[in-house]
């Protein structure tokens, strides 16, 4: 294996895990001529949940796909991998897409990898800080439009039905093609498919591809049965579950913060052909399911990933589980590093205490902390 691209060294890469491409080779559309471009994306760990899940009510086990350990913080990098070999390997000069703030930084990077220039487009004063930072360092051209992304989708579409610039939103099909990789893991690290699979759905294009993976994997023999696809929209940004674009849409988990889907049809397919479920979730059940999987679960995730967490404990507690066992994973689509301003909203005193012990311990008030998760039985 070595370095793809441009690049002019031909060193291998060490250690087992090889990147998307390479380790899916035979499930993905490449070609010996497809550059081996990686930045070691995939591979991401099938977290069980250890205190969400067991408190849950009905019969299931929660187990927690940690896609903000890819290389730039989100599952993007997955299908990114593979749209941007795919442009370099048709010779494509530049790309573009639009983004909610992680496509934009997985896009950004990838291009950086390829030695292709990119620009994104972005609604202006909705992108998650660290996801700006980001697309900016990794030497994108960034447009920040005045509108929301829906608009920007629509500006970018019609620049590359002029332009012979590669796009690379989820209408991409290679893009779908990688991220259904995600799927694949998934079945490999469970040796079956799980009885739920749930996603927070913005463009609609993760469940989409999630949905295709199983798909493909039951085809091949791997698995026996595909799950159920439970999707979940922020309520201020619901297209899916209201059945109608929203034309201002709303939510703070900026990520899904998307009116009309470009993955419509295909994610309502979906969550259709497999029985599944789409449904809303509050703010307030996001920001509880963000503060609960930092706290109690150790995982860091953006506000949107933890729509899927929320989901499942909405659902939970009305008893769709009851009927269990079942097996449920969530994906956590993406770090919590991305999105800082979120983070400490409403955080704790700040402010410097003197530099002495006694100060110091009051202030933690860490010997009488009370609502602290019970340690793990040993
Ligand atoms: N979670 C995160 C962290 C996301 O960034 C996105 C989408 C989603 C969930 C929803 O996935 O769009 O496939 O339904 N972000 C896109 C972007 C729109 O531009 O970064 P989806």
């Amino acid at each position: 294996m070595t370095v793809a691209g441009h690049a002019d060294t031909e060193l291998p890469y060490a250690g087992p895990w090889r990147g998307v491409i390479a380790e899916y080779a035979d499930l993905l559309p490449v070609a010996e001529q497809t550059p081996r471009l990686t930045l070691l994306e995939g591979g991401t760990p099938l977290i069980p949940s250890v205190r969400i899940g067991p408190a849950l009510p009905g019969d299931l086990r929660l187990y927690l796909k940690y896609e903000g350990l890819n290389p730039t913080g989100s599952f993007k990098d997955r299908g990114m991998v593979v749209a941007v070999a795919k442009a370099l390997e048709a010779g494509a000069r530049a790309t573009i897409c639009a983004s909610t703030g992680n496509t934009s930084a997985s896009a950004a990077a990838y291009s950086a990898r390829a030695g292709l220039p990119c620009m994104v487009v972005i609604p202006h004063g909705y992108i998650a800080l660290g996801k700006l930072a980001q697309t900016v360092r990794h030497g994108a051209r960034v447009v920040p439009v005045s509108g929301n992304f829906d608009d920007c989708l629509r500006v970018v579409r019609d620049i590359v039905a002029r332009y012979p610039i590669a796009l690379l939103n989820s209408l991409n099909p290679y893009r779908m093609d990688g991220q259904k990789t995600a799927a694949f893991e998934v079945c490999d690290a469970l040796q079956a498919a799980p009885t739920y699979h749930a996603l927070p759905v913005g463009n609609a294009g993760n469940v989409t591809a999630y949905w295709w993976g199983y798909c493909h994997y039951r085809e091949l023999g791997m698995i026996g049965l595909q799950p159920h696809m439970l999707g979940f929209q922020a309520e201020g940004a619901a297209p899916l579950v209201k059945g109608k674009p929203i034309e201002k849409p709303e939510t703070r988990a900026t990520a899904i913060r998307i009116g009309n889907p470009a993955r419509w049809r295909d994610a309502m397919r979906a969550i259709r052909e497999s029985r599944g479920h789409i449904t809303t979730v509050s703010e307030d059940e996001i920001h509880t399911a963000y503060s609960r999987l930092a706290a109690e679960e150790g995982l860091f995730v953006e506000p949107a990933s933890a729509a899927s967490v929320a989901g499942v404990i909405r659902l939970a507690e009305h008893g769709f589980f009851d009927d269990g066992p079942v097996t449920v994973v969530c994906t956590l689509t993406g770090h919590g590093l991305k999105d800082p301003d979120y983070a400490l909203d409403a955080a704790p005193n700040l402010e410097p205490s003197p530099p002495e012990a006694e100060a110091v311990l009051d202030r933690a008030g860490i010997l009488e902390s009370a609502g602290r998760p019970e340690p793990l039985p040993r």
